[in-house]
């Protein structure tokens, strides 16, 4: 295909998504009226453009809040309300961190783990915002992909409400807006950068929604939190410049026989994943240089109670991307 014709066809895709744009802020604006919106932003690329779209249609009438949970990533709460303030877009942060690790104390089970993290989400911290903030309406980052992989089985999305039962106009009185739900990821990205949102989100690398507890096999406690934490900026640190799919630390529930200062330790053992993949249905691991592998070893096992590192080359299918 010659250069024109590819310019050509780039622009008609930049002004489908211009328009996309134009249609979705004004059916916002037509669906809540002079009602109050509610929506909650994690930062990632689905809910910032979510927010940045309601916020054009809707001004003040928008409450975004972002909602601490104790699993985030290093200074990532603070990261995304400064985004945010120098877009203009006020973004509340909620604190509810106490809440979340009390809702997973004690749960080893992954589907128990996901499920409370959606309940206390859902029921206890966003119910308690919308009955305070009195919006009618919630905004929602649902793509394609979601109500696809959710349909055929594949994935129970923590953001589609009806999954666990809940009827959010019966439950709290409000209406769900999906304006992103004929959108899949590259979509989403391409709005995202015509509404001038920075690189760090348009390029960010996934991230799922119940954060770090998706890498903890086991128990989630703040301890385990805090090397989890600590593990994941290492290989964020290491391995942005990969332009991977996508590259996380885990940490497993079994511990290992090691030495440190002279003396047995019987320490913890993180897992490194890092994947090449177009839309995380299918991936595999990427081939990395045996030196970053090293320098990444020797970075994780200088964490505290961290005596061991493994590279996990499992494709995907048979494992998962994420461990829980
Ligand atoms: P799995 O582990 O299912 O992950 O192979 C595929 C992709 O989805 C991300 N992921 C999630 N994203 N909520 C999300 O928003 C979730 O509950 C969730 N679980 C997994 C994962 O990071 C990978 O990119």
């Amino acid at each position: 295909m010659g250069a024109s014709t590819t310019s050509h066809l780039e622009e008609e895709t930049d002004m489908n998504y211009r328009r996309f744009i134009e249609e979705h802020v004004r059916e916002i604006r037509r669906e809540v009226g002079s009602a109050i919106a509610i929506n909650a932003l994690s930062g990632g690329v689905d809910s910032s453009v979510v927010t940045v779209l309601a916020h054009r249609a809707l001004g003040q009438q928008l409450k975004t809040i972002f909602v601490d949970n104790a699993l985030m990533r290093e200074g990532e709460p603070q990261r995304v309300a400064r985004t945010f303030a120098r877009m203009g877009i006020p973004v509340q942060l909620v604190n509810a961190r106490r809440l979340f690790l009390k809702a997973l104390k004690g749960l080893t089970d992954p589907e128990d783990k996901r499920n409370a993290i959606t309940r206390t989400f859902y029921k206890d911290v966003f119910g308690k915002a919308v009955r305070t903030s009195h919006a009618t309406f919630l905004l929602h980052g649902t793509i394609l992909t979601d109500i696809e992989e959710t349909v055929a089985g594949i994935k129970r999305q923590h953001n589609i409400l009806a999954q666990i039962g809940i009827d959010p106009q019966r439950t709290y009185g409000y209406e769900v807006l999906e304006p992103l739900k004929t959108l899949r990821k590259d979509g989403v990205r391409q709005v995202a950068q015509l509404l001038g949102l920075p690189k760090e989100i348009t390029h960010r690398i996934p991230f799922p929604g119940p954060a770090l507890a998706t890498r903890i096999v086991g128990e989630v406690t703040e301890d385990r939190l805090a090397t989890v934490r600590a593990a994941t900026a290492v290989v964020e640190d290491e391995l942005s410049r990969t332009g991977a799919f996508q590259y996380l630390a885990v940490l497993l529930n079994d511990c290992a026989t090691g030495i440190r200062d002279g003396k047995r330790e019987f320490g913890q053992i993180v897992v490194v994943r890092c994947i090449d993949s177009k839309d995380a249905r299918i991936a595999s691991a990427r081939k990395l240089p045996w030196k970053t592998l090293h320098r990444i070893c020797r970075r994780m096992t200088a964490i505290p109670g961290v005596n061991r590192c493994l590279y996990d080359l499992t494709p995907k299918p048979p494992a998962t991307v994420e461990y829980i």
